[in-house]
Formats: C-alpha cells, sequence, structure tokens
C-alpha cells in the first residue's frame, strides 16, 4: 500500500544540516557581505588590516557554532555585536558559512560592496 509510507515523508529533525546546508551557506555569504563583515574582515573573510582573516575557522576546533554565534552577537575587543542588527535565524546562517570548508561565492560577485550601500 503506498500509503503506508505517508508517515516516513516527515522532515528531518536535522533540517539545518540536511538538504538545506547549501542554501543556508549562500544566505550566509551573501549576509556576511551586506551586513559588515565583509568591510573589516574581507571579501569572503579573508582578512584585512581591520581584522582577522577567517578562513581557518573551519579546521580550528575552539569555534564551535555556539562559540561563533556569541562572537557575532556580542562582537569582541574591536568587533561590534550584532545581536540588534542581526536575527537569530540570519545568524545561524553565518555561522554555517563561516564553518563552510569550501565557501559558496555570494551572488551578484566577490567584491565587498561600497560602504554606502550597506544599511
Ligand atoms: C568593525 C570591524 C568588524 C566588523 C564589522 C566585524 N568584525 Fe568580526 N572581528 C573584528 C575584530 C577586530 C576581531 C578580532 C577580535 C576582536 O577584537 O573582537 C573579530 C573577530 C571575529 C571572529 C573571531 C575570529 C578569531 O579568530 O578571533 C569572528 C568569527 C568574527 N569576527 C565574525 C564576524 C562576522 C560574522 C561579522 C559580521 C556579522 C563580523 N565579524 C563583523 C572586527 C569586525
Amino acid at each position: 500500500m503506498m500509503l503506508s509510507l505517508a508517515g516516513s515523508l516527515a522532515l528531518p529533525a536535522h533540517g539545518l544540516w540536511g538538504n538545506s546546508q547549501k542554501s543556508s551557506q549562500v544566505a550566509g555569504a551573501v549576509l556576511f557581505r551586506d551586513k559588515g563583515c565583509a568591510h573589516c574582515h574581507g571579501a569572503a573573510g579573508i582578512g584585512t588590516q581591520k581584522a582577522p582573516s577567517l578562513t581557518g575557522l573551519p579546521h580550528d576546533k575552539k569555534w564551535t557554532p555556539a562559540k561563533l554565534t556569541d562572537q557575532i552577537l556580542n562582537g569582541g575587543q574591536k568587533m561590534p555585536p550584532f545581536a540588534d542588527s542581526l536575527t537569530d535565524q540570519q545568524i545561524a546562517e553565518i555561522v554555517v558559512y563561516l564553518r563552510a570548508k569550501h565557501k559558496p561565492t555570494p551572488p551578484g560577485g566577490t567584491a565587498a560592496p561600497p560602504m554606502s550601500a550597506a544599511d
């Protein structure tokens, strides 16, 4: 009976880490570029004089999702907090992006936007 299959088609509980992980990475890439992260950390997080490179984070066990979320929410010594300017969902997407070993290019090119374009 086909009907007996219906119950097994429910969404997996780990959706964010399953099929939608790639789209979360892309969403995170766009946020990273458009919300000001790239202004200090450089396009794709390669680093600038203002802020360290973030490209090694996927290999650094110290940077758990919880610690990354905390850094973004509360900032650091010179990094501003983003608790008021990003939603929990957006922060989760940026964390997925930061932890991706092969970072997707945000649609629209790799260049950081002009400062005045961000709001
Ligand atoms: C005004 C410049 C600035 C902006 C904007 C900024 N950061 Fe940072 N960030 C820093 C600096 C400087 C550090 C080094 C630690 C500190 O002083 O806070 C840092 C550290 C970090 C770290 C820890 C890396 C490490 O190895 O210490 C993460 C992760 C991070 N930033 C992510 C982000 C994300 C994601 C955004 C955007 C939501 C962002 N940053 C926006 C300046 C910035």
